[in-house]
């Protein structure tokens, strides 16, 4: 039997139970718990094996629940809040002493954003507390951008998907955090970072794979398919590596001819990067199906949307 449901009034009774429900957000779904049910948010953790050191984001459905949550708000991060959100940009902020140290790997500091989703703003306001929503896919696997995604992962260890129809734009929110009221980036994602320097200058990316990684979605290897992916910017080159394989390819736009391909996708014929970031994961999950040796992957153009998708593919395809 299925569990994707469109039913809010059965997510808030499961929520509120304790349960988990997975969401939809207009980045990707995710496995949402109660945040201060200690039960709620180790199941999260237990369901998706994910380990501990790695923070949660909360979702809240207002601005003016930000300071239940946090102690203080910079000048940038009260600019870009009321920029971006609802949309999708985490910011990252000294937390108050009431969010759980579960939620935040101990840390000091909490994720917040505001998901712009008509359902799940229409959950998270019915419910008496925000949820914690990483990403619905086991540790470091491809994330779904819709409800059957989310079902072929956890049929069987939760009871609802709140179906939102398809992600509108595909991939994470860009996560910025505070170094002396400073904004940085922590992870590329939805929002593009010439957007966000538009609203409060130069922005510093502090993405790169670091001894301790301030955002654990900065880990080499994330975001990946089971099938060996390589990524290049010499795509026919590395087609004619891999002779005799079964060969799956990832343009940007173009179309390839060539026979030694077993199946091809463009992420967007027209050349759009927003397009490609919202196809990306969709096009992974297909592909993944498909009993590939090896999917084979074109770098975009590297400014926009296409630097995040860049970012994703990039993890995808470590060891
Ligand atoms: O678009 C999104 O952000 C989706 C939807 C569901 O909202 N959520 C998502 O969650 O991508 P998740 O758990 O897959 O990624 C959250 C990232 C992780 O890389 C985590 O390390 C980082 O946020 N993070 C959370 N709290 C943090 C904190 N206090 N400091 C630094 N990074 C933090
Ligand atoms: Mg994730």
């Amino acid at each position: 039997m299925s569990i994707i449901s469109t039913d809010i009034s059965k997510a808030v009774a499961l929520l509120t139970n304790e349960e988990l429900v997975a969401i939809p957000t207009e980045t990707v779904y995710g496995l949402a718990g109660n945040i201060y049910s200690e039960k709620a948010i180790k199941a999260i953790f237990e369901t998706k094996k994910r380990p501990f050191f790695n923070p949660l984001i909360v979702h809240i459905p207002s601005i003016n629940l930000l300071s239940d949550i946090v102690d203080y708000i910079p000048e940038k991060a009260q600019q870009l809040a009321d920029a971006f959100w609802p949309g999708p940009i985490t910011l990252v902020l000294k937390k108050k002493a009431i969010i759980p140290d579960m939620i935040t790997a101990g840390k000091d500091t909490v994720a917040v954003r505001i998901p712009n989703h008509p359902t799940t703003l229409a959950l998270l306001k019915q419910l008496p507390f925000p949820l914690a929503a990483p990403s619905a896919n086991p540790f470091s696997s491809i994330s779904p951008t819709c409800a059957q995604h989310v079902e072929d992962y956890f049929k069987d260890s939760i009871k609802m998907v709140l179906d939102g129809g398809v992600c509108e734009s595909g991939i994470e929110s860009t996560i910025i955090g505070f170094i002396n009221d400073e904004p940085v980036i922590y992870r590329l994602g939805s929002t593009p970072i010439e957007a966000i320097e538009a609203v409060v200058g130069k922005i510093e990316i502090k993405n790169k794979k670091e001894v301790a990684p301030d955002a654990p979605g900065m880990l080499e290897r994330h975001y990946a398919p089971k099938t060996k992916t390589v990524l290049t910017t010499q795509l026919l080159e590395t087609i004619n590596k891999y002779n005799g394989k079964r060969v799956g390819v990832i343009t940007f736009q173009s179309e390839i001819n060539d026979s030694a391909i077993d199946a091809q996708m463009a992420l967007s014929k027209t050349g759009d990067l927003v397009e490609a970031a919202s196809n990306l994961y969709q096009i992974l999950h297909q592909l993944d199906k498909m009993q590939l040796d090896v999917i084979i992957a074109e770098k975009l153009p590297n400014y926009g949307l296409g630097k995040s998708v860049n970012d994703r593919l990039s993890r995808a395809t470590k060891a």
